[in-house]
This record gives C-alpha cells, sequence and structure tokens, in this order.
C-alpha cells in the first residue's frame, strides 16, 4: 500500500476562517491524504487566508516566502492560497508568489481538492468564482466530515456574507450578500453533531443576528433558531458571533435568557462611542443606543459576559471623537475586547478619506490608553469571580504548564486549573476559582459534574 499524500492548512483570521479550514481538512480526508505531522513536510500546504486588515495581507506574503526555498527543493510539493485574500487578490498572487499552485476563493472552497489534483498534471490554476453558489452555500454538507480540534465542540456557520456597508470593511465585497442556510438543515446538524458526542455549538455568521432575512420575511429568525438549537438534546452550550447591535431585537435577548444552553456570553462590536464616528462608518447606531441594548441584555441575562470589537484611528477622528469612546468603552464596562488599529483596505470608502488619516503616533498613543481602560474592567470583572463556582469544559493541558489543565466557563472565560491524573478533556467539572488575572481566571477542581461524551479524540490538524 502506498503512504498516502500528506496536508498542512494554516489558517489566517477569524472563526469562519478557522471552520473552514475544519472543513477543508475533511474534504481533503475523504479523498485519501492524511494530515501531515509538520508544514514543512506536508506534500500540501494550503493557506486559508483573511484580508480584513492590512497585516493579514503581508502575513501570507511572508509564509509563502518562507516555502519558496522548500518548494525549489521538492517540486512536488503543492502549495495553495484561498479564503478571503485569494478572493479578492485572485491572480495577483502568482504575479507575487510564483511557485504556488492553486489559488482559490471562498465561494468555491469544496472544489480545492479537484483543483489540486488537476494542477499536479496542468501547473498553477487560478479558480475564483465571482458569487456564491446559492446551493452549495446554504448545503454546507462538508461541516458534518469537519476534521475538529476539539472533538466536542463545533462551529455552525448559519449565514455567509454580509448585506451592511460600514465604511472601513472589505468584507462585503469580498464574501457577497448574505445567506442563510435553512433553519431545518441548521437544527439537523445540530442534532447529528450532538450524536457524534458534540455538546458544544458555536454559531457563526458575519451578522448572525439578521440570520432568515433573505430565507422569509417571518422575523426575528435569529431567536427562533436559538430555541430550535436550545432543543437539541446533548447541546449543553451554544455560543454565537457576531450579532450586530443594530440588530439586536429584545426577541433575541429574551431567547438568550430563556434557553438555559445559550450560554450569559455576548460579543457586541461597538467600533467607536462617537456619534460623528459610527455616522461616518455607517453602523446605524448611536452610542446611546447602543448602551440601552446592552443594559436591557444585562437585566434579562443574568451573569452576562460583554466583550466588543474596537476601531482606533478611523479617518478624521478627533480627540473629543476618542474621549467618547473612553467614555461609551468604561461604561459598558467590558469582560474584554479586541482592539483594532484602523487598516485603509483598497476600495472601502473610508479608504479613500487619505487627507483625514490619523498620524501613526497619535494612533498608537489612544491605542495604548483605550488598552488601559479595557485592561482595567476586565481584571474587575474576572477579581469578581473569585470566590464563585464555575462549570468549566475541560479541555486539556495548558499551553504553558504541564502541571495545569485549562478549560472554559460557561461564559466563555479561561480557567486554568492544577492538573491531576484524573483529569479527561471534555469532561465538565465544577471549579472554585481562586483568583481573577486580566485574561484568565485560576482555580482548582471541587468536583466532576460529568465525564467526557465524545466518542473518539480526532487528531489535531489544522494549524
Ligand atoms: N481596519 C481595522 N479594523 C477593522 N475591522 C474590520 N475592518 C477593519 C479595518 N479596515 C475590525 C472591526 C470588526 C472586526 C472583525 O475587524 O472591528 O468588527
Ligand atoms: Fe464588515 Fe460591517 Fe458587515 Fe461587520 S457588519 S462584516 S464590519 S460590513
Amino acid at each position: 500500500m502506498s503512504t498516502p499524500r500528506t496536508f498542512a492548512i494554516h489558517t489566517f483570521g477569524c472563526q469562519m476562517n478557522e471552520h473552514d479550514s475544519e472543513r477543508l481538512a475533511g474534504l481533503l480526508v475523504n479523498e485519501g491524504l492524511a494530515p501531515a505531522s509538520s508544514e514543512a513536510e506536508a506534500d500540501v500546504v494550503i493557506f486559508n487566508t483573511c484580508t480584513i486588515r492590512e497585516n493579514a495581507d503581508l502575513k501570507l506574503y511572508s509564509a509563502l516566502g518562507h516555502l519558496k526555498a522548500a518548494k525549489a527543493a521538492r517540486p512536488s510539493m503543492q502549495i495553495a492560497v484561498g479564503g478571503c485574500m485569494a478572493q479578492h487578490e485572485r491572480g495577483r498572487i502568482l504575479e507575487r508568489a510564483g511557485w504556488v499552485d492553486v489559488v482559490f476563493g471562498t465561494h468555491n472552497l469544496h472544489e480545492a481538492p479537484a483543483l489540486l489534483r488537476r494542477a499536479q498534471t496542468q501547473g498553477p490554476i487560478v479558480d475564483v468564482a465571482d458569487a456564491p453558489d446559492p446551493v452549495v452555500n446554504r448545503d454546507m454538507a462538508p461541516a458534518l466530515s469537519a476534521v475538529r480540534e476539539l472533538p466536542w465542540a463545533a462551529w455552525m456557520t448559519i449565514q455567509t456574507g454580509c448585506d451592511n456597508s460600514c465604511s472601513y470593511c472589505i468584507v462585503p465585497d469580498v464574501r457577497g450578500g448574505e445567506i442563510s442556510r435553512p433553519l431545518a438543515d441548521l437544527v439537523a446538524e445540530a442534532q447529528m453533531l450532538a450524536a457524534s458526542g458534540v455538546t458544544e455549538i458555536t454559531v457563526l455568521g458575519q451578522n448572525v443576528n439578521s440570520y432568515g432575512r433573505d430565507l422569509t420575511k417571518r422575523r426575528p429568525l435569529f431567536a427562533e433558531l436559538l430555541r430550535s438549537l436550545g432543543e437539541v438534546e446533548g447541546i449543553e452550550r451554544i455560543r454565537f458571533t457576531s450579532p450586530h447591535p443594530k440588530d439586536l431585537r429584545p426577541e433575541t435577548i429574551a431567547a438568550m435568557a430563556e434557553t438555559p444552553s445559550v450560554c450569559p456570553q455576548l460579543h457586541l462590536p461597538l467600533q467607536s462611542g462617537s456619534n460623528r464616528v459610527l455616522r461616518a462608518m455607517r453602523r446605524g447606531y448611536t452610542a446611546e443606543r447602543y448602551l440601552e441594548r446592552l443594559a436591557a441584555a444585562r437585566v434579562s441575562i443574568p451573569d452576562l459576559a460583554v466583550s466588543t470589537d474596537l476601531i482606533v484611528g478611523y479617518p478624521g477622528e478627533t480627540e473629543a471623537d476618542f474621549d467618547e469612546t473612553l467614555a461609551v468603552v468604561a461604561e459598558a464596562d467590558y469582560d474584554s475586547a479586541f482592539t483594532f488599529i484602523y487598516s485603509p483596505r483598497e476600495g472601502t470608502r473610508a479608504a479613500a478619506m487619505t487627507d483625514a488619516f490619523v498620524p501613526d503616533d497619535v494612533i498608537k498613543d489612544r491605542f495604548e490608553r483605550l488598552k488601559l481602560v479595557l485592561d482595567r474592567s476586565a481584571l474587575r470583572a474576572h477579581a469578581a469571580r473569585e470566590g464563585r463556582l464555575e462549570e468549566v469544559l475541560l479541555e486539556g493541558p495548558s499551553r504553558r504548564s504541564a502541571d495545569r489543565w485549562s478549560g472554559r466557563t460557561r461564559q466563555g472565560k479561561l480557567v486554568h486549573v492544577d492538573a491531576d491524573a484524573q483529569m479527561r478533556p471534555g469532561a465538565l467539572v465544577e471549579v472554585l476559582v481562586e483568583h481573577g488575572a486580566p485574561y484568565h481566571l485560576m482555580g482548582h477542581v471541587t468536583r466532576v459534574l460529568r465525564p467526557p461524551r465524545h466518542k473518539v479524540r480526532i487528531a489535531l490538524s489544522v494549524s
């Protein structure tokens, strides 16, 4: 028997890309390929790319540069570039990195194995579809054969694309308009995942709470989806990302509050606290409206952990605008946040405002000041959990120390506990929190709530 060709997937960007990589890995395994032990030894190296900010592009070309010599020494090695940047750049990737064999886009991920096969005899191929194939997109059958990092946790893409037009964002250009998968298919997928031992589902979409707008006039479908997933036996934790503040309806908050398996966790991207900037960004809400909705969610959902995304240095952002952001961030009292420096993306409205670009040193200073406010609220939120009992889903040994194990609370917080020989990945345990640091909690296990439910440990193959 000949040894199978091996593959490695290098993923940049968001959770949707991580999930696309898992699905791609599943397609390649179905074709008879096996996960490689390292990128350098792999017969096929696939980069699943991101293009949301410029540094994502730079990272890709640097990674491709590192592989140039390996490819020259071993010409049978195949290199493929897929995902958002490939969708956007298309043939330009081959112009800059001529040693790439295949370029495929976000809309034809399912064709990647066939393209790799064809490129073995035909030479380099660029195949990027202009628009998603609605049937394939809605179907997403490969989700069930995805090679998952944690066998008990699965991502579920409920919708691709975005119908909004935030002035800084390249996503609608790259991923196209919103396409939702039918609710019945999603529930069936969750049932099949549960049958294979999955206990946690993270629902993904660019704008999850507008889910279903393209399927039916009957709204709100997202709240209905949460409630339906909540009825799937065996699914104990449901998370989702990201909702848009302008579409956060009371029905969604009620569904979160009334569905026990929906975790008390809300990622609500603010972007800026200045109404002037929010208007320029075309976000469709004011800071006051955002805070009102957040307050309503906190009243209805006990113990809610809240996180956000923020952009610093949007063109024309003044010191007064930034002060407003600091004030709103302080009031929102976030558990955690992703902070980004504004990055001009070709073709977006904001990128044309070159006269108003904020100087780098000003942005850096604002970025640091924002981090201070965010770190303070994160520390406060975590210190408040000291002495509490938390339900933790154990993941395995901590990356930093073999004496510790890591897991997640229902709020999605990372917890480290002292390791002991009885610990099993996928087990649900109770943890007494002893210390809250800005980015994690520390504690010890007081009892096992249930043993692992998944049947097999699937090998890690997606980096
Ligand atoms: N520059 C900086 N940050 C951006 N984001 C999206 N586009 C840009 C950009 N051009 C951030 C937003 C979004 C997150 C996924 O990425 O905060 O919520
Ligand atoms: Fe981009 Fe705005 Fe759509 Fe989010 S909602 S993907 S920021 S356009």
